[in-house]
């Protein structure tokens, strides 16, 4: 279902609102969040939100989408940081509530392996929130990504480092690998809401409404999910028919 409203600040209050409401009627809610610039808005919008009129967040547990391999929590640039910098540390979030991928962990397989299995453990993820790559990926999982994938460490798209480079001092410091969860882990979230705005987004928002399945195109899996809005302003709605 394909939901345009004017501009990424509406997008904003509308994404934000739908997370409050989710928060207000499951206190003990699992999220499933993502990163990049899409999202900052919506956080700003959140965080707004719940301190305007508190909801109890003791209960709440994250799971972040993706991160950086090689990047510490302590960089700038990995989605911890992000992460704590706009929602955890403004929401009080305690670290046991909060989950990402270890970019820095020895073993990546292990690290998958134990993520995955944390998801799991938690019950699955109630809503996932996704932003979409412009070569159609969803949390880090590339075209031609097998759709069968649970977490993975994965080497990041040409396409990706360059829309990604914007973050970085320069091409080299971006990272070339990262960890993700899988399309089977996304598909198996009871609610999932993708968001995109702005121009840069047009091309593939057109090309996502378009599609079949399609393993090339990894948003396109998302067709086959029974609780998904796609969220866009009218930048990125702009090549629709
Ligand atoms: C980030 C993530 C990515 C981004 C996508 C769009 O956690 O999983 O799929 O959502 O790359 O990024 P922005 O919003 O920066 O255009």
């Amino acid at each position: 279902m394909f939901l345009v409203v004017p501009t990424p600040q509406a997008v904003a209050d509308l994404v934000s609102t739908l997370v409050y409401q989710h928060i207000k009627a499951k206190p003990a809610a699992v999220l499933g969040l993502a990163t990049g610039g899409t999202m900052e808005p919506i956080y700003a919008a959140l965080v707004a939100k719940l301190q305007q009129q508190p909801l109890p967040l003791e209960k709440l547990t994250t799971f972040n989408l993706d991160e950086y391999v090689g990047l510490s929590a302590a960089h700038p640039q990995s989605y911890h940081y992000f992460m704590q910098q706009h929602l955890f540390a403004p929401l009080g979030l305690a670290p046991s509530q909060v989950h990402l991928p270890d970019g820095n962990c020895r073993n990546s397989a292990e690290e998958c392996q134990a993520y995955s299995e944390q998801i799991a453990a938690a019950g699955g993820l109630d809503l996932q929130l996704l932003g979409i790559g412009s070569n159609g990926h969803i949390g880090f999982n590339e075209p031609g990504t097998p759709f069968d994938c649970n977490t993975h460490e994965i080497e990041l798209t040409a396409q990706t480092r360059q829309d990604n480079l914007r973050f970085f001092a320069d091409a080299a410091e971006v990272p070339t690998h990262a960890i993700t969860m899988g399309i089977c882990e996304i598909m198996a979230a009871r609610e999932v809401i993708l968001v995109a705005t702005g121009q840069r987004k047009a091309d593939i928002i057109a090309q996502l409404y378009a599609s079949g399945v399609d393993e090339q195109l990894p948003a396109s899996v998302l067709k086959q999910h029974r609780n998904l809005k796609v969220i866009i302003d009218e930048d990125a709605a702009a090549l629709l028919p």
